[in-house]
């Protein structure tokens, strides 16, 4: 069992953080989680939870999220939180992810700000030489966002952009989803089976006329 942190930030997509927290907590590990002000903006956009202005509320919300079993694997602290556990680098985990990554959370970082928790998580990983692990999405993406993002990868951030690809040829929202969230427990170093693995161009079983 490994303890692994996710950022979840007021990018769109928080159907790649719902998955990853999921599969990581399938997959027999532990998660702190935090969701910036922003964050807890967009997940009541998208996904009808309440986690309060600055996701002091998350940890109540989970058992109806990811079910009672799972949220037991799951610690929530608010994004305020700047005492809690993954604000010091005294805290061992496996690495730190930020999905969805906003731009602003990404600028920051890149900045050292550690303006809130999930920043400061980050600006952690970073000092320690842990994996960190950013999934921006935006589009189209500014100089600013680039250059932000090079800045990262320099320092040994994994700028791992919600992207999926189509040649596994997906046929619902949730196989895109997984297909970014596989890579991302890839990068993590954590055993997976909820993305397919290409093994060339020979049709898929369940290929039309195959
Ligand atoms: C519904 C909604 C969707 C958004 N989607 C994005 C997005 O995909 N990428 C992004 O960088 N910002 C997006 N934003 C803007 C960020 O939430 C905003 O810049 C915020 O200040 C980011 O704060 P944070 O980095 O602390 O989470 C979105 C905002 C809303 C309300």
């Amino acid at each position: 069992m490994t303890r692994f942190f996710l950022g979840i930030t007021g990018a769109s997509g928080h159907a790649y953080a719902e998955a990853l927290l999921r599969a990581l907590v399938a997959a027999g590990h532990e998660v702190d989680v935090s969701v910036t002000e922003a964050g807890a903006k967009v997940m009541r956009h998208e996904l009808g939870i309440d986690a309060g202005a600055r996701g002091e509320r998350l940890g109540d919300a989970l058992p109806a999220w990811i079910g009672a079993q799972a949220a037991r694997s799951v610690q929530a602290f608010a994004s305020d939180a700047i005492d809690a556990r993954p604000s010091s680098g005294t805290a061992l985990h496996g690495g730190a992810v930020l999905c969805p990554c906003s731009m602003g959370t990404l600028a920051r970082v890149s900045a050292g700000f550690s303006s809130n928790l999930v920043e400061r998580a980050a600006d952690v990983a970073l000092k320690e030489g842990r994996k960190l692990v950013l999934v921006p999405r935006e589009t189209p993406l500014g100089a600013i966002h680039l250059e932000n993002m090079l800045r990262l990868a320099r320092l040994g951030a994994v700028i791992l952009p919600a992207m999926p690809g189509f040649y596994h040829r997906p046929r619902t929202v949730e196989d895109l989803v997984s297909h970014v969230v596989g890579k991302v427990l890839d990068r993590l170093g954590v055993e997976h089976s909820v993305s397919r693995r290409w093994e060339g161009t020979a049709p898929f079983p369940e290929d039309p006329g195959t």
